[in-house]
């Protein structure tokens, strides 16, 4: 019996993943991060304590589940000391956090870059994290990477700091920015392997080793489908694969494995960066819901962008994830509006698209065609079931 789960973003990020698999992670036996790195920002509250995690696995506040930062994953070693050091205290345990071998690591010359790039796009700017995401996937397919396996080998970890630095210095220059020597880098490259140390394996046998024997296993997502590298609003994306797809891939386990796989989506939706946004609410809704909700960055504390619920992308998001559940949060944040909007299609030049047309952009002119709901007066926070909630809310997510 295969117990996989996985927990997926189905918009642009920020759904409230952190909290789904903080609720699952108390279930499973393992807890696996298979892209991105600390570009996501995941809010869990327990107990009235909050915590923001941004590489860690969400389920790292378990004990009991095993916490693996996948080969998919790209980790920046002093951003992984910074959270390890901030739970050891708060009086969490941290032994069960582990990072594959086959990772590739953020280095500072790719945060310097990510910077450096934002600011040379201009008006044309991704609006990216500055995390280094971007430019580490860069080097990662171009082949000039360094993964955590380097940094145990000496013999030519100087050798490939050597070459890349010699692509990388040129380019910083370029950009105006302050370079890097070959030393300089070494040293921070064994700090990261003393900080790593025993924390290092080989992830992908143990992920694969534990599914067969039966253990639970949750791959736990970060960012979401629009920000897919190939199926997003691209170029406004992030630089890797956020959806169920991704973990095959991430973490070198088959399609086969893949069971019960969970979205989850926002009541409305937000999204923070440049790009395209169909239902995007640039007016007083939109400022209420940001308000209420506390749309606010938990990585970059920018303000999110605010929008309807849009079902042309949650389509599309269900397809390509191949949905088995769906979890909507923050409908709370609903309460007190007088019509609710949900977004069915777009009208283009007069042709109407109910499939996510891939080459829209923030040019483009888009009719939202949307299906209006009557809202709901009633505080609905405390409510725990579904049978409790005001026929409105239900009418609501009954036709999601
Ligand atoms: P979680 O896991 C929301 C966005 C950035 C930017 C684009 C590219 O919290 O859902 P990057 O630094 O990845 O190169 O930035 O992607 N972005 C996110 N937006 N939630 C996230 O993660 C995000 N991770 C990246 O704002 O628009
Ligand atoms: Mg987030």
């Amino acid at each position: 019996m295969v117990n996989t789960y996985v927990v997926v973003g189905t918009q642009w990020g920020d759904e409230g993943k952190g909290k789904i698999i903080d609720v699952l992670g108390g279930k499973v036996d393992y807890v696996v991060r298979f892209q991105g790195g600390n570009n996501a920002g995941h809010t869990v509250i327990v107990n009235g304590d909050k915590f923001i995690l941004h590489l860690l696995p969400s389920g790292v506040l378990h004990q009991n589940a095993q916490c693996i930062i996948g080969a998919g994953v790209v980790v920046d070693v002093a951003v992984l000391k910074e959270e390890l050091t901030a739970l050891e205290k708060r009086g969490f345990d941290t032994g069960h956090v582990f990072v594959d071998h086959r990772a590739h690591l953020i280095m500072p010359y790719h945060i310097a870059e990510d910077i450096a790039r934002e600011k040379a796009r201009g008006i044309y700017k991704i609006g990216t994290t500055k995390r280094g995401i971007g430019p580490t996937y860069m080097d990662k397919i171009s082949r000039v990477g360094i993964r955590v396996a380097d940094l145990f080998d000496g013999a030519t970890l100087l050798q490939k700091i050597e070459l890349i630095l010699a692509e990388k210095n040129p380019l910083l220059k370029q950009f105006d920015c302050d370079v890097f020597s070959k030393e300089e880098i070494y040293a921070i490259a064994m700090q990261y392997k003393a900080i790593l140390g025993n924390r290092v394996i080989d992830g992908t046998i143990i992920v694969n080793k534990a599914i067969d024997s039966g253990k639970k296993v949750m791959f736990e997502g970060a960012q979401a489908i629009m920000l897919d590298i190939d199926h997003g609003t691209y170029p406004y994306v992030t630089s890797s694969s956020p959806t169920a797809g991704g973990i095959c891939a991430g973490v070198g386990v088959s399609p086969a494995k893949i069971k019960n796989i969970l979205g989850v989506s926002k009541a409305y939706t937000t999204r923070v960066g440049e790009g395209v946004f169909p239902t995007e609410l640039d007016n007083e809704i939109g400022n209420r819901i940001g308000e209420v909700g506390y749309e606010f960055g938990a990585t970059t504390g920018r303000k999110r962008r605010i929008g309807w619920l849009d079902l042309v992308a949650l389509k599309y998001a269900a397809m390509i994830n191949g949905l088995d559940y769906l979890v909507i949060t923050k409908i709370d944040v609903l309460s007190k509006i007088e019509f609710l909007d949900i977004a069915i299609g777009y009208e283009i030049e007069g042709v109407t698209y109910e499939d996510y047309p891939s080459w829209i952009n923030q040019q483009t002119n888009i009719k939202v065609l949307y299906k209006r709901f009557n809202g709901w007066d009633e505080d609905i926070t405390s409510i725990r079931t579904y049978d409790a909630l005001p026929e409105n809310a239900k009418t609501y997510l009954e036709f999601i």
